[in-house]
């Protein structure tokens, strides 16, 4: 055996390894590692087993309409129902269009100019990614360079987006990015609520296109306006919830993992939830920081 790895190699390997250390696994199982590193790796635990779920918090802060979820749920896969929607859902403007495409949601939504913040847009950001994926991710809204470019996430925290993506053993190409509004709010301020009551019925006609098996909302604005609730992110982060029949995974949206980098161990294991559940083959890393966050 070489001393040293070819130097294209060594760059590859070590560019795949920071990335995997920027979305926080450090360690990987003893099988991978050659011969002579075994030792070292013998005394580190390395695995976390994802069927070791949490026992699901009860969520219901305001009484719930009992309602039966339509996704098959197993024991590891339990799927919490979040209290029901106010009297007027945000979605009920959502009619149905017979025949409904990408592309038909595309046009109807034109050069829009429903909501205030078509005045300050550079570019619609309407959605990116495979029109048929089982995974969609579902972010805010668009920041300065997804304004610039008219494409989702492919700023700084979009960057971090794409490594947990692949981390996952997909590629941007294989899910689908969209935001709760298509439009950037001016200073990247949170979208309004008229903003979002506007923007949401494109959304879920791109959700019912798409027909995802799973959406994961990236950060509060997203999972709050899915799942119609003014709970805080970290009451139900983690957990799956229902969206209208389809599984909802909420974790923290990349932005705030580039402010709090120990947060990336939690969002990590909920991202292996949604590789077991997509039949992904789950990394056997142990999430950095997940016993000592820094
Ligand atoms: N943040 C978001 O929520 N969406 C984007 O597209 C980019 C940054």
């Amino acid at each position: 055996m070489p001393d040293r790895l070819p130097d294209a190699l060594h760059e590859k390997l070590s560019r795949r390894l920071n990335y995997y250390e920027d979305i926080g696994i450090r360690l990987f199982y003893r099988d991978r590692v050659i011969a002579r590193d075994a030792e070292e790796f013998e005394r580190a635990p390395v695995t976390i087993p994802i069927s070791q779920e949490e026992p699901l918090p009860k969520i219901s802060p305001k009484p719930i309409v009992p309602q039966a979820p339509s996704v098959a749920a197993t024991p590891s896969q339990k799927v919490t129902i979040l209290p029901p929607a106010p009297k007027v859902s945000l979605f009920d403007a959502a009619s149905k269009v017979a025949d409904d495409s990408l592309l038909k949601i595309r046009e109807d939504y034109g050069e829009c100019t429903r909501c205030k913040l078509h005045s300050t847009r550079n570019k619609i950001v309407f959605g990116d990614g495979n029109p048929k994926a089982k995974l969609v991710f579902v972010g805010e809204g668009p920041g300065r360079d997804e304004d610039a470019q008219g494409l989702p996430f492919v700023g700084r925290a979009g960057k971090l987006l794409t490594q947990m993506i692949e981390a996952m053993g997909l590629q941007r190409s294989d899910v689908y990015i969209c935001n709760v509004v298509k439009c950037r709010p001016p200073e990247n301020r949170l979208p309004e609520p008229d903003e979002i009551k506007t923007c949401s019925p494109f959304l879920l006609r791109q959700l019912d296109v798409i027909d995802p098996k799973v959406i994961v909302c990236l950060g509060a604005c997203s999972a709050q306006t899915l799942l119609e609730t003014n709970r805080g992110i970290s009451h139900f982060r983690g957990q799956w919830l229902d969206f209208r029949g389809r599984k909802l995974m909420a974790t923290y949206h990349p932005a705030y993992l580039l402010r709090n980098p120990a947060a990336k161990a939690d969002v990590w294991k909920d991202l292996q939830k949604v590789m077991a559940v997509l039949g992904l083959q789950v990394k056997k890393g142990k999430p950095a920081g997940a016993e000592k966050p820094s």
